[in-house]
């Protein structure tokens, strides 16, 4: 492995491509002559202009964000999302619609109970977050004021498949924070997608808002400046200091997606990555994936043997061999391979390899 690399299936922050660190170390000292590193760089000056400028650029082309719609570039991560969404949102008939399918999507929603009704408009709490629900077993209000929900659900391992309908009139919300960037998105389906950066995008400090402008300019009149939306779009993302490097960093992100083939490359390279891993495992009769097999994850595979034990002897003996942090998640235990767009091909055949090596000494 260059430069002695490990193979790391963090689920956030997690593994950039070699290429772009290299690119980024390259730079890191004098960015293209000015002198000094993107770090040391006023956000006003001309030469961070041109760097925020073109990122916005080619990850608006990237993602095919259509008019009508703004790309900010804002803090506090996902989690700031929970309490902005609502805030800004909300205040069309003070309820919302929000599908419960693990932690985060969770955590949005008893965010919003604390701004006014956030209702559960589908669950699958019946069976520990392993499926996601189809669009017949959502329970929609015509008059909520958006519809929430989370398209890959990094704990569980469950990723939706398919874009809820929302009724007519009522805006699609997506937490996209473990799956942006990985498939091809149809933005004019939603009127708000974020996501915290630090999986599939750039180092963490960076959250992306495509919000379509119209719905900005409603918020709470409690709603401090920083997290409203309206006021960020005003300001083009630089109300006050923007994420500096980690906007630099989803340029450079951005540049390699495109060397790949855009999002519907990196989105072939990635069912690659993920049917060769669930294959390995369902071929395994030591290992049981965690999440039905029309609502599995192509970003973080979830499995177990069923015995803490044994499960915590393969973690530590992977780590041995150069594969991190497979431990899954503390809240509900077992391993978790995350396979974001950086994770290599040759990433997943090497863990197949030991997990099959694996289950054979066990
Ligand atoms: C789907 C999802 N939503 C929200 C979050 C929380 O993100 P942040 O730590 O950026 O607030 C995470 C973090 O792992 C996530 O995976």
């Amino acid at each position: 492995m260059a430069n002695d690399r490990i193979f790391n299936f963090s689920a956030g922050p997690s593994m950039l491509p070699l290429e772009v660190l290299n690119r980024a170390a390259a730079e890191i000292t004098n960015y293209k002559g000015s002198g000094m590193s993107v770090m040391e760089m006023s956000h006003r000056s001309k030469v961070y202009q041109g760097i925020f400028d073109e990122t916005q650029e080619k990850f608006r082309k990237l993602m095919g964000v259509p008019e009508g719609y703004k790309v900010l570039f804002l803090q506090g991560g996902a989690t700031m999302q929970f309490a902005m969404v609502p805030m800004n949102l909300m205040t069309k008939t003070g309820k919302a619609d929000y599908v419960r399918t693990g932690n985060f999507a969770n955590a949005a929603h008893k965010e919003a109970k604390k701004y006014g009704e956030a209702n559960v408009a589908g669950s699958s709490e019946d069976r520990k977050w392993a499926y996601i629900p189809t669009q017949d077993q959502l329970t929609l209000d015509p008059n909520a004021s958006y519809l929430h929900y989370c398209s890959n659900n990094t704990i569980e391992g469950t990723q939706w498949q398919y874009v809820p309908e929302a009724p007519a009139g009522v805006p699609l919300v997506c937490d996209m924070s473990s799956d942006i960037m990985s498939r091809p998105v149809d933005v004019s389906k939603y009127g708000l997608i974020y996501a915290g950066a630090q999986k599939n995008l750039a180092p963490a400090g960076l959250t992306i808002a495509i919000i379509k402008e119209d719905l900005a300019g409603n918020e709470m009149p409690f709603t401090p400046a920083i997290m409203s939306y309206k006021n960020m779009i005003e300001k083009d993302s630089m109300y006050n200091t923007p994420p500096c490097w980690p906007i630099y960093m989803l340029g450079l992100m951005c540049d390699w997606v495109e060397s790949v083939g855009g999002t519907a490359g990196i989105e072939q390279l990635n069912i690659k990555k993920a049917n060769m891993l669930y294959e390995c495992l369902e071929g395994s009769k030591l290992f049981q994936l965690a999440a039905d097999k029309d609502s599995r994850s192509f970003m973080n595979v979830t499995f177990r043997t069923g015995n803490d034990e044994l499960d915590a002897k393969f973690a530590s003996e992977a780590g041995k061999k150069g594969f991190s942090n497979l431990k899954g998640h503390r809240s509900v235990g077992g391993m978790r391979a995350s396979i974001y767009n950086a994770m290599p091909i040759e990433g997943v055949e090497a863990l197949c390899d030991f997990i099959r090596e694996f289950e054979k000494n066990a």
